[in-house]
Order: structure tokens, then C-alpha cells, then sequence
């Protein structure tokens, strides 16, 4: 669907994206994630050749982006739609023709037109607001009419800029709920670029995490989340205080287990004591996961390295 390899680019002698290789498979959600400045909306302009790079390559619905010449772009772009933080809308333009833009450019007929427009209408739930002007509308609103016109030329991948930033988190989570609706109705390859870690957790199935134009993580966002190194630690935000005495084992429960009493059945069972020292319950995408880590003598850490191998299935490590 989207393959990028080796992707620099640079604007005069600053290096913006630095090696980038990623690939985004066919109807995921896949998160662009980094603080401002990464360079998350400039990989995204290379995706859809708004954007020119200096070395490596996209490759998007299997043509190579710096080989295409306008129209080539034109018709790329036809496929990929675009929606953004301030929502671009024509303020002197109703909803209705706010959405209906890209095909009168395309030449459709008023006929095509007005079926499609009705159909979009339906799906982003403003039928009521055809005629209404952009100043009457919510934020909300507007990103739906925004994102009613960024499909109308049906296309196979929609790219986010930020298009919850400028929302409250109810309304984020009403737009999140419609974009995974038109990555399931609809089969949309979706990307989205944000620094909200909340929304790539309760969205995304991958997340790449960009740091100065560098990829810092890649990956399933259970494992990036939960199973953070040295760099997404830092990334996050997050520092364990861990116990320098004593050994440190870090217990992952996947979603099938992490309701379970397991750290306190393991107690009861060999009858030992340990000390919690770190965790927290996550939820991703609509999976509630875990994490901790205990503190344990060392002269237990055989019995109970044993036990959670045999009897659970916790993925551990020792620290
Ligand atoms: N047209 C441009 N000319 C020169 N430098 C640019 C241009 N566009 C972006 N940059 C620089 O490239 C870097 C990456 O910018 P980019 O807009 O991609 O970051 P971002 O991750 O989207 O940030 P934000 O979260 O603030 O939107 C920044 O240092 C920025 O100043
Ligand atoms: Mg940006």
C-alpha cells in the first residue's frame, strides 16, 4: 500500500526526515506520533507528493512518487484524501458544495454529484446541516464536513494531519469513532499524525514514532506501549524509579489475561511476598492490557521465574 525506504529529506541544510523506512499495510490505522517539529506533516506531504525528498523512496498504491509527472500526481492525489487541524474549509461555501468540490474539479455530473454528496452527508451524520455555512458549525462539525469531502472521490487512503488536535476529547472521540467506521465500512487505509498518544492507543493497530526527523519506534502499539525501551521511555515521558536492591521482574499481561489474579494467586501458591513496585492498566484500540513490574528477594527469583513460565501466560523479563 505505502512503502518508504530510506526515505531524507532535507530543507536547506537541515536534515527534517532522516532515513525513514516504514511500510503501511492495506486497511490498517497506522499513527505518525512525535513532538512538534518531528517532521510528521512533512512525511506525510511526501506520501502524497506535495512534498519533493532528496533521497530514497515512496511508493504508494504502487507507483513511485518521484517519478510521477503532474498528472500522474493529480490522479495519485485523486486516491488519497486529506484532512487537517483547521479543517480548510470554503467559508463562503455551504456543506453541500463544501463537499462536493473535489468532483466538480474532477467535471462530474451534478447528477453524480448530488447522489454522492447525500451518501457522505449520511454517513458523517449532518444531513440536517446541507445548507448551513462553516461559521454554524461546531468544530466537530466542521472536521465531519471535512472529512465528508476528503472521501468523495472514494479514496483508498486518507492521510490525518492533527485532525483532532483542535477538539475537545468528546468530540476527538466521536471523530475517531467515524474514522474507524470508514476504515471498517469503507476500507480506508488510514493515517494519522498526532502528538496525542491518547489517539494512537485508542485507534491505531501500528504506530512509528518520529524524534528529529529520526524513527525512535515502530511497531505494534501493544508492544511500543507496554514493552517501551530506553527511547520510548523517554519519549513518553515516563521514568521507572526501580529498586536497585533485589531483582526486577517486568510482567506484561496480554488482553486475554489481564483481568486475571495472577500476581496474587503466584503469592498464595509459593507463598512468598514481593513488592509491586511499577504498573498500570492500558487500554488499546478496544483491549485492556497490562503492565508491572515486582520486586522479589533474590534468593525467589528461580521459584518464581518457574511459576510464571509454567503456570501463566504473563510474558516476563527480568530488568
Ligand atoms: N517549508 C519549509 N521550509 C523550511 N523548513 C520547514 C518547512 N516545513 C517544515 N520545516 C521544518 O521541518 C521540520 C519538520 O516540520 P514538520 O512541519 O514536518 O513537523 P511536525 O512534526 O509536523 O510538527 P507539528 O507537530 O508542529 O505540526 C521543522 O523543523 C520545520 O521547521
Ligand atoms: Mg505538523
Amino acid at each position: 500500500m505505502i512503502d518508504i525506504k530510506h526515505l531524507s529529506k532535507y530543507f536547506n541544510d537541515q536534515k527534517v526526515l532522516d532515513d525513514i523506512t516504514l511500510h503501511v499495510n492495506t486497511g490498517e490505522i497506522f499513527a505518525i506520533v512525535g513532538h512538534s517539529g518531528a517532521g510528521k506533516s512533512t512525511l506525510l506531504r511526501c506520501i502524497n507528493g506535495l512534498e519533493g525528498f532528496s533521497e530514497g523512496s515512496v511508493n504508494v498504491l504502487g507507483q513511485e512518487v518521484k517519478h510521477l509527472n503532474e498528472s500522474g500526481l493529480g490522479a495519485l492525489r485523486s486516491q488519497i484524501g486529506m484532512i487537517f487541524q483547521n479543517f480548510s474549509l470554503l467559508n463562503q461555501k455551504n456543506v453541500y458544495d463544501n463537499i462536493a468540490l473535489p468532483m466538480k474539479v474532477w467535471g462530474y455530473s451534478k447528477e453524480k454529484i448530488q447522489g454522492r454528496v447525500d451518501e457522505l452527508l449520511k454517513l458523517v451524520g449532518l444531513e440536517a446541516k446541507k445548507c448551513v455555512y462553516p461559521k454554524e458549525l461546531s468544530g466537530g462539525q466542521k472536521q465531519r464536513v471535512a472529512i465528508a469531502r476528503a472521501l468523495t472521490l472514494n479514496p483508498k487512503i486518507l492521510l490525518s494531519d492533527e485532525a483532532t488536535s483542535a477538539l475537545d476529547p468528546n468530540t476527538t472521540k466521536s471523530i475517531l469513532e467515524l474514522l474507524q467506521e470508514i476504515n471498517i465500512k469503507l476500507g480506508v487505509t488510514i493515517i494519522i499524525v498526532t502528538h496525542e498518544m491518547d489517539v494512537v492507543k485508542r485507534v491505531a493497530s501500528r504506530a512509528l514514532l518520529l524524534e528529529d526527523g529520526k524513527v525512535i519506534g515502530l511497531g505494534r502499539i501493544e508492544e511500543l506501549f507496554l514493552r517501551p525501551d530506553e527511547k520510548m521511555m523517554r519519549f513518553l515521558g515516563e521514568d521507572e524509579e526501580l529498586p536497585q536492591e533485589g531483582v526486577n521482574i517486568r510482567l506484561f499481561f496480554p488482553s486475554n489475561v489481564s483481568y486475571q489474579p495472577i500476581v496474587t494467586k503466584m503469592a498464595r501458591e509459593l507463598n512468598l511476598n514481593f513488592n509491586i513496585v511499577w504498573g498500570k492498566l492500558e487500554k488499546l484500540n478496544d483491549h485492556v492490557v497490562g503492565s508491572l513490574v515486582i520486586n522479589i528477594d533474590e534468593q525467589n527469583a528461580t521459584s518464581i521465574t518457574a511459576y510464571l513460565q509454567e503456570k501463566t501466560e504473563v510474558i516476563w523479563e527480568v530488568l
